[in-house]
């Protein structure tokens, strides 16, 4: 369990590669009275990521990391991440994987968010995997990082049925819609909200 302070907000970074609609989804939420967070920085791996624009919008503070050293990278993480008092990570579409170090430094504070059922479907292009199955169903998964990929302690997860005329690209949509909600649910839940 994350404990929260009280009244007063706990600083959250979120990880991200690409389109950042999950990051927004969390920005919206920590925007509202009764959120337990709020987003104090963004950190990429990418510096083409399309959410990158949500820091400018919302005004919050975000680093591009070169990835070719992840040492390096992670170091420079950990450093702002005392700067910002950060208490909570989400990895919100975030294509690198965290060092066993790193995640033993804020066992228990970091977050992510998967499209599937997890334990099904770690990894990628778990759409098409779970369309070519031909399982009824796939969803969204949030959970708590640990050192093994997709593994940590299951938080929330949602299910979407899969229909015969979906394709990885429209299911894709369908599991994103319900990512949206499900991250601030499960950030709701771990505070005990
Ligand atoms: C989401 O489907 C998330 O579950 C996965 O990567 C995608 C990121 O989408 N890990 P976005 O960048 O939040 O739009």
């Amino acid at each position: 369990m994350v404990q929260s302070t009280g009244l007063k907000k706990i600083n959250c970074a979120v990880f991200i590669s690409g389109s950042g609609s999950n990051l927004e989804s969390l920005i919206q939420f920590s925007k509202k009275k009764n959120s337990p967070i709020s987003i104090e920085l963004i950190i990429s791996d990418n510096p083409k990521a399309i959410g990158l624009k949500f820091g400018k919008i919302y005004k919050i503070s975000n680093i591009v990391l070169d990835y070719n050293n992840k040492k390096i990278a992670e170091k420079k993480i950990i450093s702002e991440i005392k700067n910002k008092k950060i208490k909570i990570i989400c990895l919100a579409g975030f294509m690198r994987i965290l060092t066993k170090d790193f995640i033993k430094n804020f066992k228990g504070k970091i977050l992510n968010i998967h499209p599937s059922l997890l334990p099904q479907y770690k990894g990628l292009n778990t759409h098409q995997r779970a369309i070519s199955n031909r399982e009824k169903y796939s969803g969204c998964t949030v959970h708590f990082v640990n050192s093994k990929l997709d593994s940590g302690k299951i938080i929330l997860q949602k299910k979407v049925r899969i229909v015969k005329s979906d394709t990885a690209k429209s299911l894709a949509r369908k599991i994103l819609t319900q990512e949206h909600k499900l991250y601030p649910k499960a950030i709701s839940k771990i505070f005990n909200l």
